[in-house]
């Protein structure tokens, strides 16, 4: 099992393949499918000015070296390049197994999305949220998003999705609720055939999501609609 730095550093050295390839996936020893261990105690307490609620990828792990609680393709340089930029931003790791257990974790996921929404709101009423959904991670996002309150969604500042499998579907089946739909940033890397409608089948461009060609301009999203 290699270290989740050598992961990173395997993705991050493929960065001039282009679509038009299809690398083999770097051995990360990571087994997809495999739920990845909740860490309750990760959860942050207390009020902050700005929250982003990270929903991980399937089996998906940390980036334990650097002390990533949210997932070491998306959510981790997310939420830390994010807390850089905006001092008071924090992440919460969503609790849900992330594993091939699509269908139960989803409605997992999507129920602790928004019991963190409704709790939060009440306790700190001038927090704001951001929600981020990698892969199956976009999926519990749109499950959620169906049951949060309307009026919560004057809170909730942006959205955005990386490798989101409704993306794929069309404009129509990808769109979120009126109200939170104009807050949405897709980011889909061309290749990825969980998104991308002209993609074949190489899975490799669903893990390029560290490149800061990717994470820089969804990090300005966010602190643009935390701010803005
Ligand atoms: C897919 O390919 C079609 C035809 O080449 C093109 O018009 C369309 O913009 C492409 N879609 C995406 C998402 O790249
Ligand atoms: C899908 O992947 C297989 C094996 O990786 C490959 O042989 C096949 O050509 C691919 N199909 C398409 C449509 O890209
Ligand atoms: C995070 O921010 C640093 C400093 O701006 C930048 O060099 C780095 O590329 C960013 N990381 C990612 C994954 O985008």
């Amino acid at each position: 099992m290699l270290s989740p730095q050598v992961i990173a550093v395997s993705l991050l050295s493929l960065t001039l393949v282009t679509a038009q390839d299809c690398p083999p996936l770097p051995d990360t020893g990571v087994v997809m499918g495999e739920p990845v261990p909740m860490h309750p105690e990760h959860i942050p307490s207390g009020c902050s000015a700005y929250e982003i609620l990270v929903a991980r990828g399937t089996s998906e792990p940390n980036y334990e070296a650097g002390g990533g609680k949210f997932g070491i393709v998306v959510g981790d340089p997310v939420v830390s390049n994010t807390t850089v930029k905006l001092p008071g931003a924090r992440g919460y790791p969503v609790q849900y197994p992330a594993s091939a257990e699509i269908i139960t974790g989803t409605r997992q996921g999507a129920r602790d999305v928004v019991n963190r929404l409704i709790a939060q709101s009440i306790a700190c009423p001038r927090q704001t949220f951001s929600l981020v959904g990698y892969s199956q991670g976009a999926g519990v996002m749109h499950a959620a998003a169906k049951d949060i309150p309307i009026a919560l969604y004057p809170r909730i500042k942006s959205l955005v999705m990386f490798g989101d499998g409704y993306h794929r579907l069309g404009d129509v089946l990808s769109r979120f609720p009126v109200g939170l739909n104009s807050k949405v940033k897709q980011v889909c890397a061309p290749g990825d055939p969980v998104c991308d409608p002209n993609a074949t089948n190489c899975t490799f461009f669903h893990l390029t999501y560290i490149r800061p060609s990717y994470i820089n301009p969804a990090v300005d999203f966010i602190v643009k609609g935390f701010t803005g």
